[in-house]
């Protein structure tokens, strides 16, 4: 196809909602019009493109205004038909049937590309469409940030600034009356929202799915800042941070169409701190306000430049990959690599580093753990660089003598 002949592009938004998908709809849409494309938006994930289509004419009128609204226009599934992935380890193939339904609407609509936005889900059936023929690109989604080959998926800064503003709001209460407070946050095979809000919010302890953690560890954090004077504590777990033993807290039993529902491990630290050691523990479980309302700016500047990479792509021809972020630069990769391997938390890498060097504890030790596990580092360096209280430096030096 030379690029004089004008192309009709087809975009779609699947997965759960997230902060800036309608800014990548807007930025595709302006892109491809510009370029001289017309747009469709599928309805409601692949389900809009097998039988009973469902679409709609994407136009600049129609994305006018959407930039900084949550949700999406398209609206959006994360079970159903299409579902091949409802765990890490557990792919399967799309139904033939399905496949060719998908072919032939988009023949019989003169679609010529497709854009597909959504996380590790939604990009794995995509990575399947296009073995089997169909040209499309990716566009990285997740508020839990775990999708390899890119530096940050869109939505996941505006889920850690819900977070983030959670615990600034749950800190006065903490501290008001001397509490233990639990924040329970989303992330489901890895601990980036609760990292990330952790640091920028001023949690005291973080658990994630990365990092073995014991009740007993929490419990000593909690009493070393007792014994400092510190009448409060701020836990932030993420919803899939194991129970020690390795299993995960859920509310309801697996399904061949949709992934379990993880919820209830907050509830089940606090109910542990609370009993041990007889402290006025409450949990929140911030849930899906994480997922909606405005994306930050941030999202609203990836999602932007997403959108419109996406559109160079297909004007490249270039099937098959995905929009990433590769600091400074948006670029791509081929799909297959993204989904390849979930991107989780480095529980030695630079952000872990910096939580301990601020005496956070990841509940895998009871005391003050070396941020830094290379190198050697003295006691005013530390002090100085890492504004760090004494004590937990000689606390720290003590137990690694
Ligand atoms: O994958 C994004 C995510 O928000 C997870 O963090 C969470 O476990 C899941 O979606 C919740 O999905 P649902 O909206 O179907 O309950």
């Amino acid at each position: 196809m030379t690029i004089l002949e004008r192309k009709r592009v087809g975009i779609l938004t699947g997965g759960g909602d997230c902060p800036g998908l309608n800014a990548v709809i807007r930025a595709a849409t302006k892109s491809a019009i510009h370029l001289g494309f017309e747009v469709l938006g599928f309805l409601r994930g692949f389900e809009g493109l097998a039988d009973p289509v469902t679409y709609m004419p994407l136009t600049i009128e129609n994305t006018m205004n959407i930039l900084d609204q949550g949700g999406t226009i398209l609206g959006s599934t994360n079970k159903g038909r299409f579902t091949v992935k409802t765990g890490v380890d557990d792919t399967r193939c799309l139904d033939p049937s399905l496949v060719a339904a998908v072919k032939r609407n988009l023949l019989d609509l003169d679609v010529d590309a497709l854009v597909c936005v959504g996380g590790d889900g939604t990009l794995s059936i995509a990575q399947q469409l296009f073995e089997q023929g169909v040209p499309v690109v990716g566009v990285p989604k997740t508020i839990d940030n775990d999708l390899g080959a890119t530096a940050f998926t869109f939505g996941f800064d505006s889920a850690v600034a819900c977070a983030a503003d959670a615990l600034d709001r749950l800190h006065t209460t903490a501290a008001s009356h001397e509490r233990v407070m639990v924040l329970e946050v989303m992330g489901r095979h890895a601990g980036w929202i609760a990292l990330h809000a952790g640091l920028a919010g001023g949690g005291d302890v973080i658990l994630i799915p990365e990092i073995a953690w014991s009740i007993e560890n929490v419990c000593a954090k909690i009493l070393q800042r007792q014994n400092m004077g510190k009448r409060f504590t701020l836990i932030v777990v993420a919803e899939g941070a194991k129970l020690p033993g390795g299993k995960l807290v859920t509310l309801e039993s697996p399904s061949e169409q949709k992934q379990t529902r993880l919820g209830g491990i907050g509830q089940w630290v606090a109910n542990q701190i609370q009993t041990r050691m007889q402290l006025d523990t409450r949990c929140v479980v911030l849930g899906h306000l994480q997922r909606g309302g405005r994306p930050t700016y941030f999202d609203r500047c990836l999602s932007t430049q997403y959108g419109s990479h996406a559109i160079r792509l297909i004007e490249e021809h270039r099937f098959g990959e995905m929009v990433c972020y590769d600091p400074p630069n948006i670029t791509n990769v081929p799909i297959r690599q993204a989904v390849k391997q979930l991107s989780c938390v480095d529980p030695y890498g630079s952000a872990v580093q910096a939580a301990r060097a601020m005496a956070v504890s990841f509940g895998d030790s009871p005391a003050f753990t070396n941020p830094f596990p290379k190198s050697k580092i003295a006691e005013a360096t530390y002090v100085e660089k890492f504004n760090v209280s004494i004590a937990s430096v000689s606390q720290y030096l003590d137990d690694h003598e």
